[in-house]
Formats: C-alpha cells, sequence, structure tokens
C-alpha cells in the first residue's frame, strides 16, 4: 500500500469553510451546553475536589473554559465587555504568563469559593456577552475573531475530555468507589485475533496542510523518510498485559527504560491505574460506570508511557513512532485507529520542521509544552466526537497514567 491516495481523498476531506456567524453561534451554544450536560450526574461537592496536582476541580474546568473566552475574545474585542468579576483572572488562568500571575494549579481544589453557583452565573454573563460580540463584530473584525471563537471552542471541547479524565481519578480515590454514570449493559465478546499490517514507509507528508481547524503543533505539513513499517491490526487487550504481568514484567527491570523502571519502584506500580483485586482475588477494574470485572478483551488503558514502552519490549515488538501512526491512518479502514483510547507512540512531542508558535500569548498554547512529554495519537471514547483528527497530537509526560491511555503495538517490517 501507499499513502497518496488516501492521503489527497484526506486533504479535500478536511477542507472547509472559514467559520461563519450562523455556524458559530450554534456550535458555540452546543459546545458550552456539552461542557455542563456532562456535570448532570455530579454534586457540587463532587465538583470541588483536586484529588492530585495534575487533576483539577471540575468547578474549575467550568471557569477556566469561560475565561479563556473572557480573556481572548471578549476583554480586547467587545466595546464595552465589563468582566464577571476582575479577581477570576487570577483564579482560572491556567499557564499564560503573558496574561499575568495565577492561582498555582496544585491548589485549585482549594478553592472553595467562587461557589459552583457564581461560576455557573460567571458562563451565563460570558454566554450573553459572546452571543453579542459574534452577532454585532463588524466584518473586518469578525475574520480576525473568528479563528478564536474556533479556538475557545475547541479548547473548551479538550476540557469536556479532562473532566471525564479528572472526575474519574477523583472518584476512584474515593472509598465507596462510585460511578460516574449509571452501567450500560455489559457487552462481552473476544478480542479479534491480532493481525499484522504492513506498510512500504518510503517518503511520506505527515501534519495538517491548513485546510479547516487544526492546532499549531499539527502543523506544517512535511515529508518524512520511513523504513517498511508493521503495525498491529488492533489495541493490545487487557488479557495480553495481564500475561505481561504474570509473566513478571513488574519485577524485571530489563523489561524497562531506565526512568520506568525509577518509577515503578517509586510509585509501586504492579497494574495499570484504575485495576483492584477484589475480595475474592477476582480482577477489578474502576471505570466511569464504576466497579467492573476485568474483560480479558478489552482494550488495556490508563497506561504511562512507560508501562506501554515495556509491554511492547516484552512483547518482542516496539511502539510506533508518531510519524508511522499517522501514515497508517491515512488508509480508511482500519479498526480502533480513532476514538477507542489514545496510543501511545514511541515519539517525543518536540515542533515539526519549520513550526513557530503563533504571536502573543496564544502561542503559549502548545510550544512552550515541548519538552519531557510524549506524543499519543488517536482520540480516546472520552474525547468529543468531529473534535480530534488524524493529525492530532496529543501529549503527556511518560510517567502520567490517568489519561485515557492504551497501546498499539509496532514492528519492523
Ligand atoms: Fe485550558
Amino acid at each position: 500500500m501507499t499513502p497518496q491516495a488516501a492521503s489527497s481523498e484526506l486533504r479535500s476531506a478536511q477542507a472547509a469553510e472559514a467559520l461563519g456567524r450562523p455556524d458559530a453561534l450554534r456550535r458555540y451554544a452546543e459546545t458550552r451546553a456539552a461542557s455542563l450536560a456532562l456535570t448532570e450526574g455530579l454534586s457540587a461537592e463532587d465538583m470541588q475536589v483536586q484529588s492530585m496536582p495534575d487533576v483539577s476541580p471540575t468547578k474549575w474546568h467550568l471557569a477556566h473554559v469561560t475565561w479563556f473566552f473572557e480573556t481572548f475574545l471578549l476583554e480586547p474585542r467587545l466595546a464595552g465587555y465589563a468582566p464577571f468579576d476582575p479577581a477570576y483572572g487570577y483564579l482560572f488562568n491556567s499557564y499564560y504568563e503573558a496574561v499575568g500571575e495565577r492561582h498555582p494549579r496544585p491548589r485549585r481544589g482549594l478553592l472553595s469559593r467562587p461557589p459552583l453557583a457564581d461560576v455557573l452565573a460567571y458562563r451565563a454573563h460570558v454566554d450573553t456577552a459572546m452571543a453579542r460580540l459574534i452577532e454585532t463584530a463588524d466584518e473586518a473584525a469578525w475574520s480576525e475573531i473568528a479563528p478564536l471563537v474556533e479556538l475557545g471552542l475547541n479548547h473548551e471541547q479538550q476540557h469536556q475530555e479532562l473532566i471525564l479524565m479528572d472526575i474519574k481519578h477523583v472518584l476512584w480515590l474515593n472509598p465507596l468507589a462510585p460511578a460516574y454514570r449509571p452501567a450500560e449493559p455489559a457487552e462481552r465478546a473476544g478480542a479479534p485475533a491480532l493481525d499484522w499490517l504492513d506498510f512500504d514507509g518510503g517518503l511520506v507528508e505527515i501534519g495538517h496542510d491548513g485546510a479547516g481547524f487544526a492546532f499549531d503543533n499539527e502543523g506544517p505539513r512535511h515529508k518524512v523518510w520511513l523504513e517498511p513499517f508493521r503495525l498491529a491490526s488492533r489495541l493490545s487487550t487487557c488479557g495480553e498485559y495481564l500475561a505481561f504481568i504474570e509473566d513478571g514484567g513488574y519485577a524485571r527491570a530489563e523489561l524497562w527504560l531506565s526512568d520506568g523502571w525509577d518509577a515503578v519502584r517509586r510509585e509501586g506500580w504492579t497494574a495499570p491505574l484504575y485495576w483492584r483485586e477484589g475480595d475474592d482475588g477476582e480482577r477489578l477494574i474502576f471505570t466511569l460506570e464504576g466497579l467492573r470485572s476485568l474483560d480479558p478483551a478489552a482494550p488495556v488503558s490508563h497506561l504511562s508511557h512507560y508501562e506501554a514502552d515495556a509491554f511492547a519490549r516484552w512483547s518482542g515488538r516496539r511502539l510506533p513512532a508518531e510519524q508511522e501512526w499517522e501514515t497508517a491512518a491515512q488508509f480508511p479502514g482500519l479498526p480502533q485507529m480513532t476514538g477507542v483510547l489514545w496510543q501511545w507512540t514511541a515519539s517525543p512531542y518536540v515542533a515539526y520542521p519549520r513550526y513557530r508558535p503563533p504571536e502573543g500569548a496564544i502561542g503559549e498554547y502548545n510550544g512552550k509544552f515541548m519538552s519531557g512529554q510524549m506524543v499519543l495519537r488517536g482520540g480516546c471514547a472520552a474525547t468529543p466526537s468531529g473534535h480530534a483528527r488524524i493529525t492530532y497530537r496529543n501529549f503527556f509526560p511518560p510517567d502520567a497514567r490517568w489519561a485515557f491511555s492504551g497501546v498499539r503495538l509496532a514492528d519492523d517490517a
């Protein structure tokens, strides 16, 4: 197979008009409502908890995405806009140095004030003003506003996934192991056989081509040389990972990167995050539907990069480079490439050739995090539908396990 034909099809599918005002209003309303819909089963107390420094309270997420619209659109561009509360700039700025000082991330759970009701009123205040901005901006202003509305909506969708990631960790640390949502009837079937898909490699193109929305870190599109490679036809399963555990995977230093082995010993890892042993020795797994018995056919999730890498080494394989993953994803129809679990790659999160972050505070969105993190590809079941692309580059530190992260094996052809 060669990717060129599939690639041009992909480019035309991605071609999209610039955001028009009716679309902006509709998508703004839908995206904001979707965030609130995620909180329907949560109490104000649930939304207050910060279970570790990496986790943000649901209430903070709801306020921070609102702050983004207020700070980057309403304050600079809507005449006469009065901020809801001047103190919120300090409380809900995440990491934008250009915008000023901020409340320390590990202490977000201490913000018992403002209460949830005030955060919801903040959202309503900003929503009203955003509708006015979208409807009344003159044409010249709109051409500058539209890309920022698009960015703000995509930013809020990223936080929708973070709300689910974070509340899962919060509920996991509650000794009652409460469910985030009611359990669906469990459908269990064996995993399909693992096949190997061969790719020619050669000179390929990856990265976003600029048609339609993408985050800055997805481009520029550029050429890379790939040796022939193979990719597993599906994600690795809990059953396969259990075989790694039972073969002493967490006790064999030779399977681990040095930093990974340090993490195993320091953190006392013996299984993926959210695995637990029941009283009768049964293996249980904590999900957004509460504790369930482990399904050996389900894709294994909540692995760190170190665990994914050690499992791949134990399997006699390796993780795919992100360039291999994206090249394979250009062929339609490959199972479980998108929307199941983020897939760890062997690639460090660094800039593509000729990448330049945007000017100003928005340039801090992605570019300054290009150090010490690894790339994940594919989106997951918690990613809002339509949010991700095959060029999408997620990134986490290699010891992070609370994202919905799994593993797809690769190999040299
Ligand atoms: Fe953010």
